[in-house]
């Protein structure tokens, strides 16, 4: 995807202390994030410029943040997940690895990304299950979506560019860009525009946005933006 954090990243390896009262760390190679003291942050997760991470959140090990990210409290953050710039992730949501999530998204209040189709604590035999039992799947949501607070995204899905996830609804299959869904299944229920507002339509397959005048075509179900 091209877009994630690289050279404005850095490991929590060797963190100095501003005396800000959020604990700052700032990294050597200038890199600045924040994180405060609640927070448990891997050393081995990279955390890009300007991202906050709050209170009681957890960002796990091989984890990739990138700039100006919101981690909200009680957060948690799965190893290896990777996250674009100017992701915002609220209170409480679960993004199990290995989710990818690209810039621009929003995460809602007790969102779950889900990780293992078929999820077992023990063994047939009744053994319990470790780490090599089972294969992780994930969840991605494409730039610019937003969940809706306490959705469940149901791995393995693919949330589309600029998509909406209704408060509460249930994602059991990819959602085209521009799609709102709602419910348990999620089922698309309008279009919306990058500003989250419902579209509407002008006739001849095609929609506005009230908010932004953006134009879109559809076209065998799907959505794109048209060109100025
Ligand atoms: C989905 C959502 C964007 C729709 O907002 P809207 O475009 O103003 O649409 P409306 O409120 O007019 O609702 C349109 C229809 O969808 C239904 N609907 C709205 N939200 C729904 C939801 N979460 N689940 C199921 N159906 C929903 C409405 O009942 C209505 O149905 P009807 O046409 O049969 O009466 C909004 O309700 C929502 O869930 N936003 C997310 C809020 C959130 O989680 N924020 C996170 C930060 S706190």
């Amino acid at each position: 995807m091209g877009e994630f954090p690289r050279k404005c990243c850095a490991r929590l390896s060797n963190p100095l202390y501003e005396s800000d009262p959020r604990l700052a760390y700032v990294i050597g190679d200038g890199v600045t994030f924040t994180a405060v003291d609640s927070a448990d942050v891997d050393t081995r997760a990279i955390i890009g410029e300007g991202t906050s991470i709050w209170h009681l959140a957890q960002v796990r090990e091989g984890a990739i943040l990138g700039t100006n990210c919101v981690i909200g409290r009680g957060a948690y953050i799965g190893p290896g997940v990777t996250m674009g710039d100017n992701v915002k992730v609220q209170n409480y949501a679960l993004l199990y690895e290995p989710a990818v999530v690209e810039s621009g998204v929003f995460i809602g209040p007790a969102v779950v990304l889900t990780n293992d189709t078929y999820p077992r604590a023990v063994n047939p035999d009744g053994t319990l299950k470790s780490s090599h039992d089972w294969n992780p799947v994930g969840v991605t949501i494409l730039q610019g979506a937003s969940i809706g607070a306490r959705a469940v995204c149901v791995a393995p899905v693919t949330v589309g560019r600029w998509a909406m996830i209704a408060a509460g609804s249930v994602v059991t299959r990819d959602v085209p860009d521009f799609a709102l869904v709602a419910g348990v299944p999620a089922q698309r229920i309008g279009w919306v525009g990058r500003a989250g507002v419902q579209l509407e339509s002008v006739g001849d397959e095609r929609w506005v946005c009230p908010q932004t005048a953006s134009v879109f075509t559809e076209a065998s179900g799907v959505l794109s933006e048209e060109t100025s």
